[in-house]
């Protein structure tokens, strides 16, 4: 990309990228076919306990992601507490979580009273550093629980070997990755669970909900009984003929059949959707690759295509030291595009509400990396801007690199 230095800032009364700010491809889906599938569901009074619409989907996106089983839940919160219980993490167990996700990670794990250990993250993919997790292994560490952040995804490979030896649990945080695949089979197959999250912004949603899948028939039947107050895996509503296993702490977490007519609409059409933001991604990927001063986020070693929640670059520090994060958002605004900042580390989110030293640790007191991204400048563009036509991501990858060859101006703006 050329002369991108030669043109003044719109913050500094330049012309802007893009006159009218952009906008992202409405977000969710709504078609006519859902609409009506929904009104005949709502007539037939069918809306709940393992219902038709839920027992397709949860066969339906089991195999889109080469898994034996699903269970289909709420909300992809309870899913990760339903998958830890699962797994029979309790009170006085550690789970590692990656410092840099969104809380629910975390809380999921001391909502069924375990401690959760901030492990730091790779600087380029931004999701759990496997060598770290191995040295934060201590006798009590139950699970880990890699998340596929944003538009990557964790080293699988690497965490899965060092678990299996140690008989650790690996959870998969899927909430931001439906539809991703690692050396071609989906992401959430690869662990002992996958965790999965439907809610508004993702990029498969209905609202509110959530699924764990598994290959694992065992821990299948425990996760169907978690979520149906201990009722065994199809056994009719009122017709138990078996309880669960002593002090398995089963709840009411079921989801409805509206919310599965919902998302089996949008399956349908999720590999297409994946593949144009992956093409997109790419796209937006050669027009910044060598400018000084932005990085995007590594795709994961072995992942394709990738379901990208969101699409993140770093305005790293050889350039922009000094310059505050909300400067550039203030500056890319006026070019005519907005966007999201990252997560920061869990333990200093203003939510995560937990006395200290007994709910959770921070492995060697502190995680650089994470705390470095939140802290230096990582802009997360949410998935729907990559469903954009190719010519508003040459101007999304045009004003991103208008603002990295113009630092200097920038510092200068008050
Ligand atoms: C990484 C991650 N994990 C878990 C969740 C929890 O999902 P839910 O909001 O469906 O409870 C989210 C939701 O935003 C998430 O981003």
């Amino acid at each position: 990309m050329k002369n991108i230095k030669m043109e003044k800032l719109a913050i500094a009364g330049g012309k802007p990228v893009s006159v009218k700010q952009l906008k992202p491809m409405d977000w969710p889906p709504r078609d006519k076919a859902t609409a009506k599938k929904l009104c005949e569901v709502y007539m037939s009074g069918k809306w709940s306990f393992n219902g038709t619409e839920e027992q397709a989907f949860v066969k339906e996106y089991a195999k889109f992601h080469g898994a034996k089983y699903g269970v289909f839940m709420v909300n992809g919160t309870v899913t990760l507490q339903c998958a830890l219980a699962a797994c029979g993490v309790g009170p006085g167990d550690e789970v590692i979580v990656p410092a840099l996700t969104w809380l629910a990670t975390s809380t999921a794990v001391n909502q069924i009273g375990a401690k959760t250990v901030f492990v730091d993250i790779d600087p380029l993919t931004l999701c759990l550093d496997p060598q770290k997790f191995k040295e934060a292994i201590t006798p009590k560490t139950k699970a880990v629980i890699p998340v596929h952040l944003y538009g990557s995804n964790a080293d699988l490979d690497v965490i899965i070997s060092i678990a299996k030896k140690r008989g650790i649990f690996v959870i998969e945080d899927c909430a931001h990755a439906q539809g991703g695949k690692w050396k071609g089979r989906g992401l959430g197959s690869w662990g002992d669970i996958g965790s999965f999250s439907f809610q508004q912004s993702k990029t498969l949603s209905c609202g509110e909900g959530g699924i764990c899948l598994t290959n694992d028939e065992k821990l299948a039947g425990l996760l169907y009984r978690l979520k149906h107050i201990g009722y065994a895996a199809n056994t009719a509503q009122g017709k138990a003929a078996s309880g669960p296993p002593a002090g398995l702490l089963c709840n009411n977490y079921r989801a409805t059949e509206f919310q599965a007519v919902i998302l089996r609409g949008q399956l349908k059409g999720l590999a297409k959707l994946i593949a144009l933001y992956n093409r997109n991604a790419l796209r937006l990927e050669k027009q910044l690759a060598g400018i000084p001063g932005l990085r995007v986020q590594a795709r994961g070693r072995l992942a394709g295509p990738q379901s990208y929640y969101g699409w993140a670059v770093t305005f790293t520090d050889d350039v922009f030291a000094g310059i505050p994060f909300s400067s550039i958002q203030k500056a890319m605004t006026a070019e005519g595009l907005s966007t999201w900042g990252t997560y920061g580390p869990v333990y200093k989110h203003m939510l995560y509400n937990l006395p200290k030293n007994s709910a959770y640790r921070i492995a060697n007191g502190k995680c650089p990396v994470a705390e470095g991204i939140a802290s230096s400048k990582t802009a997360v563009l949410p998935h729907p801007w990559l469903g954009s036509d190719a010519a508003t991501i040459d101007l999304i990858a045009r004003i991103f690199a208008k603002i990295a060859g113009n630092a200097d101006a920038l510092r200068a703006v008050k």
